[in-house]
Protein backbone atom coordinates (compact mmCIF):
# COMPACT_ATOMS: atom_id res chain seq x y z
CA UNK A 1 0.00 0.00 0.00
CA UNK A 2 1.83 3.52 -0.61
CA UNK A 3 -0.15 7.12 -0.83
CA UNK A 4 -1.20 9.34 2.85
CA UNK A 5 -3.61 8.96 4.77
CA UNK A 6 -5.63 12.39 4.55
CA UNK A 7 -6.78 13.74 7.98
CA UNK A 8 -9.32 16.77 7.47
CA UNK A 9 -10.52 19.73 10.25
CA UNK A 10 -12.26 22.52 9.39
CA UNK A 11 -10.86 25.39 11.69
CA UNK A 12 -7.76 25.57 13.61
CA UNK A 13 -8.89 23.88 16.42
CA UNK A 14 -9.81 21.01 14.57
CA UNK A 15 -7.15 20.30 12.90
CA UNK A 16 -3.45 21.57 14.55
CA UNK A 17 -3.85 19.37 17.56
CA UNK A 18 -3.39 16.54 14.98
CA UNK A 19 -0.82 18.56 12.94
CA UNK A 20 1.30 18.54 16.13
CA UNK A 21 1.13 14.92 16.47
CA UNK A 22 2.63 13.90 13.50
CA UNK A 23 6.27 13.20 13.08
CA UNK A 24 8.82 15.09 11.15
CA UNK A 25 5.98 17.76 10.03
CA UNK A 26 6.36 19.72 6.84
CA UNK A 27 3.51 22.75 6.12
CA UNK A 28 2.59 22.57 2.78
CA UNK A 29 0.02 25.69 1.82
CA UNK A 30 -1.78 25.26 -1.77
CA UNK A 31 -3.83 28.15 -2.56
CA UNK A 32 -5.84 29.06 0.43
CA UNK A 33 -5.40 25.88 2.03
CA UNK A 34 -2.54 24.26 4.51
CA UNK A 35 -1.55 20.96 4.62
CA UNK A 36 0.68 19.44 7.14
CA UNK A 37 2.43 16.18 5.89
CA UNK A 38 4.61 14.17 8.20
CA UNK A 39 3.90 10.64 9.42
CA UNK A 40 2.69 8.16 12.10
CA UNK A 41 4.25 4.64 13.27
CA UNK A 42 6.25 5.58 10.17
CA UNK A 43 3.37 5.75 7.69
CA UNK A 44 2.69 8.97 5.70
CA UNK A 45 -0.14 10.69 6.93
CA UNK A 46 -1.18 14.81 6.10
CA UNK A 47 -3.22 16.85 7.73
CA UNK A 48 -5.44 19.34 6.21
CA UNK A 49 -6.95 22.53 7.37
CA UNK A 50 -9.84 22.22 4.65
CA UNK A 51 -11.87 25.30 6.16
CA UNK A 52 -15.82 25.94 6.91
CA UNK A 53 -18.49 24.66 4.57
CA UNK A 54 -19.25 22.47 1.77
CA UNK A 55 -17.59 24.95 -0.85
CA UNK A 56 -14.07 24.97 1.10
CA UNK A 57 -14.13 21.29 1.83
CA UNK A 58 -14.42 20.13 -1.50
CA UNK A 59 -11.92 22.40 -2.84
CA UNK A 60 -9.53 20.96 -0.25
CA UNK A 61 -10.53 17.20 -1.20
CA UNK A 62 -9.79 18.02 -4.78
CA UNK A 63 -6.65 19.07 -3.77
CA UNK A 64 -5.38 16.52 -1.46
CA UNK A 65 -6.69 14.01 -4.08
CA UNK A 66 -4.14 15.30 -6.55
CA UNK A 67 -1.87 16.22 -4.87
CA UNK A 68 -1.16 13.22 -2.49
CA UNK A 69 -2.68 10.39 -3.96
CA UNK A 70 -4.13 9.32 -0.35
CA UNK A 71 -5.48 5.85 -0.06
CA UNK A 72 -7.43 7.06 2.60
CA UNK A 73 -9.41 10.03 3.77
CA UNK A 74 -11.16 10.50 7.00
CA UNK A 75 -13.06 14.36 7.57
CA UNK A 76 -13.52 14.82 11.26
CA UNK A 77 -14.50 17.55 13.47
CA UNK A 78 -17.04 19.11 15.95
CA UNK A 79 -21.51 18.92 14.83
CA UNK A 80 -24.36 19.58 16.47
CA UNK A 81 -26.88 17.00 18.00
CA UNK A 82 -30.01 15.81 15.87
CA UNK A 83 -30.44 13.00 17.82
CA UNK A 84 -31.82 13.81 20.92
CA UNK A 85 -30.05 10.35 22.58
CA UNK A 86 -26.45 11.95 21.75
CA UNK A 87 -24.51 13.92 24.28
CA UNK A 88 -22.29 16.70 23.72
CA UNK A 89 -18.79 13.88 23.86
CA UNK A 90 -20.53 11.47 21.63
CA UNK A 91 -18.74 10.23 18.44
CA UNK A 92 -20.79 9.55 15.56
CA UNK A 93 -19.20 7.04 13.04
CA UNK A 94 -20.62 8.47 10.04
CA UNK A 95 -22.12 5.37 8.15
CA UNK A 96 -23.05 7.46 5.49
CA UNK A 97 -23.69 11.51 5.06
CA UNK A 98 -26.28 13.36 3.34
CA UNK A 99 -26.55 17.06 1.68
CA UNK A 100 -28.92 18.73 4.04
CA UNK A 101 -28.30 21.69 1.77
CA UNK A 102 -30.25 20.52 -1.53
CA UNK A 103 -33.45 20.63 -1.67
CA UNK A 104 -36.11 21.67 -4.42
CA UNK A 105 -39.14 23.39 -3.34
CA UNK A 106 -42.62 23.50 -4.26
CA UNK A 107 -44.19 25.69 -6.39
CA UNK A 108 -46.30 28.68 -4.62
CA UNK A 109 -47.68 31.89 -5.63
CA UNK A 110 -46.80 35.21 -4.26
CA UNK A 111 -47.97 35.64 -0.53
CA UNK A 112 -48.18 32.10 -0.20
CA UNK A 113 -44.71 32.34 1.77
CA UNK A 114 -42.07 29.95 2.48
CA UNK A 115 -42.10 26.44 4.24
CA UNK A 116 -39.19 24.84 4.64
CA UNK A 117 -40.72 21.85 5.83
CA UNK A 118 -42.59 20.84 2.43
CA UNK A 119 -39.00 21.14 0.90
CA UNK A 120 -38.30 17.84 -0.71
CA UNK A 121 -34.67 16.52 -1.39
CA UNK A 122 -32.62 17.14 -4.74
CA UNK A 123 -30.29 14.29 -6.04
CA UNK A 124 -27.63 16.24 -7.93
CA UNK A 125 -25.77 13.47 -8.76
CA UNK A 126 -29.23 11.82 -10.26
CA UNK A 127 -29.43 13.07 -13.64
CA UNK A 128 -27.67 15.39 -16.45
CA UNK A 129 -30.95 16.85 -17.44
CA UNK A 130 -32.26 19.94 -15.53
CA UNK A 131 -33.26 19.48 -11.60
CA UNK A 132 -35.90 21.91 -11.64
CA UNK A 133 -38.05 19.86 -14.90
CA UNK A 134 -37.77 16.48 -13.62
CA UNK A 135 -40.57 14.92 -12.33
CA UNK A 136 -39.65 11.64 -11.15
CA UNK A 137 -39.62 12.49 -7.40
CA UNK A 138 -35.69 12.55 -5.70
CA UNK A 139 -34.24 10.22 -2.42
CA UNK A 140 -31.68 11.79 -0.51
CA UNK A 141 -28.27 10.65 -1.99
CA UNK A 142 -26.40 9.17 0.63
CA UNK A 143 -22.61 8.93 0.59
CA UNK A 144 -21.55 5.55 1.89
CA UNK A 145 -18.27 5.41 4.14
CA UNK A 146 -15.58 2.84 3.38
CA UNK A 147 -16.51 -0.22 5.06
CA UNK A 148 -13.11 -1.24 6.24
CA UNK A 149 -12.48 2.62 7.62
CA UNK A 150 -15.77 2.09 9.34
CA UNK A 151 -14.59 -1.09 10.94
CA UNK A 152 -11.61 0.57 11.86
CA UNK A 153 -13.17 3.56 13.40
CA UNK A 154 -15.49 1.10 15.25
CA UNK A 155 -12.36 -1.38 16.63
CA UNK A 156 -11.01 1.11 19.14
CA UNK A 157 -14.32 2.72 20.55
CA UNK A 158 -13.54 0.75 24.07
CA UNK A 159 -10.50 3.84 24.32
CA UNK A 160 -12.69 6.49 24.31
CA UNK A 161 -13.70 7.33 27.99
CA UNK A 162 -14.96 11.09 27.24
CA UNK A 163 -18.28 9.58 25.89
CA UNK A 164 -20.48 7.11 23.67
CA UNK A 165 -19.00 6.20 20.19
CA UNK A 166 -21.69 5.19 17.51
CA UNK A 167 -22.50 4.87 13.74
CA UNK A 168 -25.08 6.87 12.60
CA UNK A 169 -25.71 9.63 9.94
CA UNK A 170 -24.27 12.58 9.26
CA UNK A 171 -26.16 16.03 7.35
CA UNK A 172 -23.44 18.58 6.20
CA UNK A 173 -24.66 22.26 4.63
CA UNK A 174 -23.73 25.80 4.67
CA UNK A 175 -26.22 26.18 7.78
CA UNK A 176 -26.54 26.49 11.08
CA UNK A 177 -29.96 25.23 12.13
CA UNK A 178 -31.24 25.81 15.53
CA UNK A 179 -34.64 25.35 14.43
CA UNK A 180 -35.83 22.45 16.62
CA UNK A 181 -38.86 21.68 14.50
CA UNK A 182 -36.70 21.59 11.13
CA UNK A 183 -33.79 19.65 13.00
CA UNK A 184 -36.73 16.81 14.24
CA UNK A 185 -37.60 16.68 10.51
CA UNK A 186 -34.06 16.25 9.57
CA UNK A 187 -33.93 13.67 12.33
CA UNK A 188 -36.95 11.69 11.30
CA UNK A 189 -36.95 12.14 7.36
CA UNK A 190 -32.99 11.55 6.93
CA UNK A 191 -32.50 9.75 9.82
CA UNK A 192 -29.16 12.21 10.95
CA UNK A 193 -27.75 12.08 14.01
CA UNK A 194 -26.11 15.26 13.78
CA UNK A 195 -25.36 17.96 11.45
CA UNK A 196 -21.83 19.77 10.36
CA UNK A 197 -20.92 21.97 7.41
CA UNK A 198 -18.22 19.25 5.83
CA UNK A 199 -18.58 15.72 5.78
CA UNK A 200 -20.91 15.00 2.73
CA UNK A 201 -19.29 17.54 0.53
CA UNK A 202 -15.61 16.08 1.68
CA UNK A 203 -17.37 12.37 1.28
CA UNK A 204 -18.84 13.31 -2.82
CA UNK A 205 -15.31 14.30 -4.04
CA UNK A 206 -13.57 11.31 -2.29
CA UNK A 207 -16.44 9.16 -4.12
CA UNK A 208 -15.14 10.74 -7.94
CA UNK A 209 -11.74 10.23 -7.28
CA UNK A 210 -12.30 6.39 -5.60
CA UNK A 211 -10.53 7.13 -2.90
CA UNK A 212 -12.09 5.45 0.97
CA UNK A 213 -13.62 7.75 2.91
CA UNK A 214 -15.22 7.98 7.05
CA UNK A 215 -16.42 11.06 8.53
CA UNK A 216 -15.98 11.07 12.57
CA UNK A 217 -17.70 13.97 14.46
CA UNK A 218 -17.99 14.44 17.78
CA UNK A 219 -20.87 16.65 19.48
CA UNK A 220 -19.22 20.05 20.43
CA UNK A 221 -23.55 21.17 20.81
CA UNK A 222 -26.97 19.79 21.26
CA UNK A 223 -30.09 22.12 21.24
CA UNK A 224 -32.57 18.84 21.03
CA UNK A 225 -31.29 18.00 24.75
CA UNK A 226 -30.15 21.36 26.11
CA UNK A 227 -25.85 20.22 25.40
CA UNK A 228 -24.16 23.37 25.89
CA UNK A 229 -21.63 24.27 23.31
CA UNK A 230 -17.99 23.24 24.27
CA UNK A 231 -15.15 23.90 22.35
CA UNK A 232 -12.67 21.59 23.62
CA UNK A 233 -14.68 18.74 21.72
CA UNK A 234 -12.71 19.54 18.85
CA UNK A 235 -9.45 18.40 20.41
CA UNK A 236 -11.36 14.90 21.95
CA UNK A 237 -12.20 14.22 18.36
CA UNK A 238 -8.69 14.23 17.11
CA UNK A 239 -7.56 12.53 20.14
CA UNK A 240 -9.75 9.61 18.95
CA UNK A 241 -9.26 9.84 15.33
CA UNK A 242 -5.23 9.74 16.28
CA UNK A 243 -6.17 6.00 17.01
CA UNK A 244 -8.32 5.14 14.32
CA UNK A 245 -5.39 6.13 12.52
CA UNK A 246 -2.75 4.05 14.20
CA UNK A 247 -5.27 0.60 14.21
CA UNK A 248 -5.36 1.54 10.36
CA UNK A 249 -1.63 1.87 9.88
CA UNK A 250 -1.40 -1.35 12.04
CA UNK A 251 -3.64 -3.20 9.43
CA UNK A 252 -2.01 -1.57 6.46
N1 LIG B 1 -24.42 23.19 12.85
C1 LIG B 1 -23.58 23.35 11.83
N2 LIG B 1 -22.23 23.19 11.90
C2 LIG B 1 -21.70 22.86 13.09
N3 LIG B 1 -20.43 22.62 13.49
C3 LIG B 1 -20.47 22.34 14.82
N4 LIG B 1 -21.72 22.35 15.25
C4 LIG B 1 -22.53 22.67 14.21
C5 LIG B 1 -23.94 22.88 14.08
N5 LIG B 1 -24.79 22.75 15.10
C6 LIG B 1 -19.17 22.70 12.73
C7 LIG B 1 -19.25 22.86 11.22
C8 LIG B 1 -18.40 24.10 10.89
C9 LIG B 1 -18.23 24.80 12.23
C10 LIG B 1 -19.16 25.96 12.39
O1 LIG B 1 -18.46 23.83 13.24
O2 LIG B 1 -18.74 21.71 10.56
O3 LIG B 1 -17.12 23.78 10.39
Amino acid sequence: VTGPIVIQGAMPVEAERFAQRLDNPQELDIGGWRFWRGTVDGYPVVVSETLKGMSNASAATAIAATQFHPVAIINQGTAGGHDPALKVYDIVLGKYSVNLGAFKTPRKQMGEGSDPLQWKPMDLLASKGSAGEDKTPHTIRKFPADAQLLSVAESVKESYKKGNVVEGVIGSADMWNSELDRIHAFHSNYQTSVEEMETASAAQISAAFNIPFVGIRILSNNITNQGAYDPQTGLACQDYVYQVVKAYIAKV
